[in-house]
C-alpha cells in the first residue's frame, strides 16, 4: 500500500428534511480516509446514511458541510471535490466504477452492449477495440457465454456480474458498491464476494463496499467503518472488528464497542434495543 489516501472525507454533513420538513443531519461530522488499494466496507443499520455517503462520494449529492478530497493516480496533489468545476468533476468520475442497485442494466440492450456503453460514451476507442475490451471485461466476471443475452434472460447473480463488467469497462481506479449482494441467495452472494476480492487484486483498485451482511463484510474487508445514525462509530481493521464481535459484551470497555458487538452478531438485546425491544435504528428512521 502506498502512503496517503485516495479519498479523505472531512467533517462531512448532509441534511435532509424529515416528514414534517424539519432538517435532520443524516450524515454528521463524518471523517475518515480511504487508502490506496484497500477494500473498505461501510456497515450500519438501514437508514443510517450509507447510501447517502456513497452518493456524496460519487458527486451525486452535494454535502451541506465538510469536504471530500480525492487523490487519484493522475492527480499531482489532493483536490477538493466541492471546489471542482464540471470538467474536473467529469474527469474525476472517469476513474470511478459504480455498482449500485439503481445503476442497473439497460433492459433494451444486450449484455455486451451494456458493457460497451461507457466505452462508446466516454472514450475515443475504435469500435473494433471496444469489442475486444468488452470480451475481456466479460471474461473477467465469467460472463462471456452470456454476451448476447438480454438482461431479462439473466439470473440475479448474472445481472450483478454484467453490472460489474460494465463498472470496470473504463479501467476504474475506485470501485463503489452499494449492497452488492442484496436479493441474492447466500451461495450466489459468496460468489459475488469472491469476484469483488478477485477484481480488487487483479485490477489494483480501491474498493468501497456498503453492506449490512456481516458474513460478506468479514470476507471482503481489509478495513471496516461502522456508521451509527449518521456518525462514524468506529473505523478499524477487520481484525479489530472481529475481536469486538467475539468478545462478550460484559468485557467490552465502552458503549460504542457494545453497539458494534450487538450489530455484528445481530443480537436482539443490547444498546441498540430499548426496553420494549424496539430497535433504536427503527426509531431513528421514523424520526428521519
Ligand atoms: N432524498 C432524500 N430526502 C429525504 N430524506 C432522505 C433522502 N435520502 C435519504 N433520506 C433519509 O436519510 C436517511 C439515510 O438514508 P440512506 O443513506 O439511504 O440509508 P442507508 O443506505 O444506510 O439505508 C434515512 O433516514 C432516509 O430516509
Ligand atoms: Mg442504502
Amino acid at each position: 500500500m502506498e502512503d496517503g489516501f485516495v479519498i479523505s472525507i472531512r467533517q462531512l454533513a448532509k441534511v435532509f428534511p424529515d416528514r414534517e420538513g424539519r432538517p435532520v443531519r443524516v450524515l454528521d461530522d463524518i471523517s475518515f480516509d480511504v487508502l490506496p488499494g484497500e477494500t473498505l466496507v461501510v456497515m450500519g443499520g438501514s437508514g443510517c446514511g450509507k447510501s447517502t455517503l456513497l452518493n456524496c462520494l460519487i458527486g451525486e449529492l452535494s454535502p451541506d458541510d465538510g469536504h471530500i478530497l480525492y487523490r487519484t493516480r493522475a492527480m499531482a496533489a489532493p483536490a477538493d471535490m466541492g471546489a471542482m468545476g464540471e470538467e474536473d468533476l467529469n474527469a474525476l468520475r472517469m476513474h470511478f466504477g459504480i455498482l449500485f442497485q439503481s445503476g442497473a442494466l439497460f433492459n433494451s440492450m444486450s449484455v455486451a452492449d451494456n458493457v460497451a456503453l461507457p466505452l462508446r460514451e466516454h472514450s475515443y476507442v475504435d469500435p473494433s477495440i471496444i469489442d475486444i475490451v468488452v470480451t475481456l471485461k466479460l471474461q473477467q466476471v465469467h460472463m462471456l457465454p452470456h454476451r448476447d443475452k438480454m438482461p431479462a434472460q439473466l439470473s440475479g447473480g448474472q445481472k450483478k456480474r454484467a453490472g460489474l463488467a460494465r463498472a470496470t469497462a473504463l479501467d476504474p481506479e475506485i470501485l463503489f458498491y452499494d449492497e452488492p449482494s442484496a436479493g441474492l441467495d447466500p451461495v450466489t452472494s459468496a460468489a459475488i464476494d469472491d469476484l469483488i476480492i478477485d477484481l480488487s487484486k487483479k485490477l489494483r483498485v480501491t474498493s468501497i463496499v456498503v453492506t449490512h451482511e456481516m458474513d460478506s463484510a468479514f470476507r471482503i474487508a481489509d478495513r471496516m467503518v461502522m456508521l451509527d445514525r449518521g456518525r462514524v462509530l468506529k473505523i478499524g481493521s477487520r481484525a479489530d472488528f472481529e475481536r469486538i464481535r467475539i468478545t462478550p459484551p460484559a468485557d467490552l470497555t465502552d458503549e460504542s464497542q457494545r453497539i458494534i458487538h450487538q450489530f455484528l452478531n445481530g443480537e436482539t438485546e443490547g444498546p441498540l434495543t430499548d426496553a420494549e425491544g424496539l430497535s433504536e435504528y427503527e426509531k431513528w428512521i421514523v424520526q428521519g
